[in-house]
C-alpha cells in the first residue's frame, strides 16, 4: 500500500484526500491541520485513522511514501524542507515558494536527502483531460509545423468576494501576490509544457489591482513570455472582472492552428485549422482520439512516477522556471 500524509486540510487538502483515496493501492494514512474543526470533519468524512494538530507529529511518527503540503504559500518552503529532511518524498502545492532563494533551498533539500520533490500543476488532468494531451501529442507529431505563438487565457469574473478580505490569498505577505502567482503557475506551466520549453529569454507583463484595490495584490495580469525556442506565450489572467469568463488556448503554427476552449471538455471544443489553397479548413477532433493518457489525475501521475522512480511532469525544476518567470513578470509590471 502506498501511504500518503497530507498537511493542511482546507479547500485543496480535501480535494487531495478524495483523489488519492480513490486510487487503487493508495491510502491517506494521516492528516494534519491547526484547525481542529476541519481536521475532525475530514477524519469523519474520509474515515482517516490518524490526525495531527502539529504537523511535526505526522512527519516524525508516520512511515509515509508521500507527504502533500497544502498550506498557504508562505509556508511552503519551511514545511517542504522539514518533510524532506525527515526522509519523506514531497508533493507541494503551487506556487512552489515566494522567492527563488526559497525555491532553491527546497530543491537542495530534496537532493541532500535523495527524496523526490514535486510541485502541483493539476489543470491538465482536472479540467483539460483528455483534450490537452491530444493537443500535446499533435504538437509533438509536427502537425502544426513550427509553432511560433501560443495564447492562453483564464479570465474569471469572480473568485473572492470584493468586500471580504479575510482570506490569506489577499494578504501579499502570505500569498506573494494576486492572480499572477495564483493562476499563473498553472497557466504558464501549461504553455511551457505545450511548447516543451521551460527556458525563458524575455518576459514583459502588466499586473493591475483591477477590482480588488488591495496593496500588492493583482486582480488582472497580462503578459508575453518569449521562450528560448522562439515560441511566444501570450497570457491573460483575471480573478475578477466586469467581463465574460473565458478559458482558451490557441496554437499558431506554420502548418496548422488549433483552438481549445476547456469550459466544457468535449471533443467539439477542440478545433483544428489549416489554410489550404487560401481556404481555411476547420475540423473538430474525432471522439475516438480522446484516449491519450492512462493517468486520470495528477495524483495518479505522481504516485506512478514515485513508484517507478521516473521523471514527472510536476518536477521542481520546471516549477522553479515558472516561479522565476512570474517574479520577472511582476518586476516588469
Ligand atoms: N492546485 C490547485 O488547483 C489549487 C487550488 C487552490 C489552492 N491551491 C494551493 O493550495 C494551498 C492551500 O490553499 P487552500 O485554498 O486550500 O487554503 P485554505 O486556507 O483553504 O487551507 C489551508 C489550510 O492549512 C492549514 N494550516 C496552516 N498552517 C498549518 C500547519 N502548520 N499545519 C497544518 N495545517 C496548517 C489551515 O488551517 C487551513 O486549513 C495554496 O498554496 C494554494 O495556492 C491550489
Amino acid at each position: 500500500m502506498f501511504k500518503v500524509g497530507i498537511i493542511g486540510i482546507g479547500y485543496i487538502g480535501n480535494v487531495h484526500i478524495e483523489k488519492f483515496a480513490s486510487i487503487d493501492d493508495v491510502c491517506v494514512e494521516a492528516i494534519s491541520d491547526i484547525n481542529l474543526v476541519r481536521l475532525r470533519k475530514a477524519k469523519q468524512k474520509f474515515n482517516i485513522n490518524t490526525t495531527y494538530f502539529d504537523h511535526r507529529g505526522l512527519l516524525e511518527k508516520e512511515a509515509l511514501d508521500l507527504v502533500v503540503i497544502c498550506v498557504a504559500n508562505h509556508l511552503h518552503r519551511n514545511l517542504t524542507i522539514e518533510a524532506l529532511d525527515l526522509g519523506h518524498n514531497v508533493l507541494c502545492e503551487k506556487p512552489m515558494a515566494l522567492t527563488l532563494d526559497d525555491a532553491r533551498a527546497m530543491i537542495e533539500a530534496s537532493k541532500r536527502n535523495k527524496k523526490s520533490l514535486l510541485i502541483v500543476n493539476n489543470f491538465k488532468w482536472d479540467f483539460l483531460n483528455p483534450l490537452i494531451f491530444q493537443m500535446k501529442s499533435l504538437i509533438d507529431s509536427g502537425w502544426f509545423g513550427r509553432i511560433y505563438h501560443i495564447r492562453l487565457n483564464r479570465i474569471r469574473s469572480k473568485t473572492f468576494p470584493l468586500n471580504d478580505h479575510s482570506r490569506w490569498n489577499l494578504d501579499s505577505k502570505q500569498s506573494g501576490g494576486g492572480v499572477l502567482i495564483d493562476l499563473g503557475p498553472h497557466i504558464i506551466d501549461l504553455g511551457m509544457w505545450l511548447a516543451s520549453d521551460y527556458k525563458v529569454s524575455a518576459v514583459f507583463g502588466t499586473a493591475d489591482k483591477g477590482l480588488l484595490k488591495l496593496d500588492n495584490i493583482d486582480d488582472f495580469a497580462s503578459g508575453i513570455i518569449k521562450l528560448r525556442s522562439g515560441i511566444a506565450l501570450q497570457i491573460d489572467l483575471s480573478w475578477s472582472s466586469h467581463h465574460k469568463p473565458s478559458w482558451k488556448i490557441d496554437i499558431y503554427g506554420d502548418k496548422g492552428g488549433a483552438s481549445l476552449s476547456p469550459n466544457k471538455v468535449d471533443h467539439e471544443n477542440f478545433m483544428l485549422f489549416r489554410l489550404e489553397n487560401s481556404e481555411l479548413k476547420r475540423k473538430h477532433l474525432s471522439k475516438n482520439f480522446l484516449k491519450i493518457t492512462n493517468e486520470k489525475s495528477l495524483q495518479e501521475h505522481v504516485v506512478s512516477c514515485i513508484k517507478r522512480n521516473v521523471a514527472s511532469d510536476c518536477s521542481a525544476e520546471n516549477a522553479y522556471a515558472v516561479l522565476e518567470t512570474i517574479l520577472r513578470w511582476y518586476e516588469s509590471a
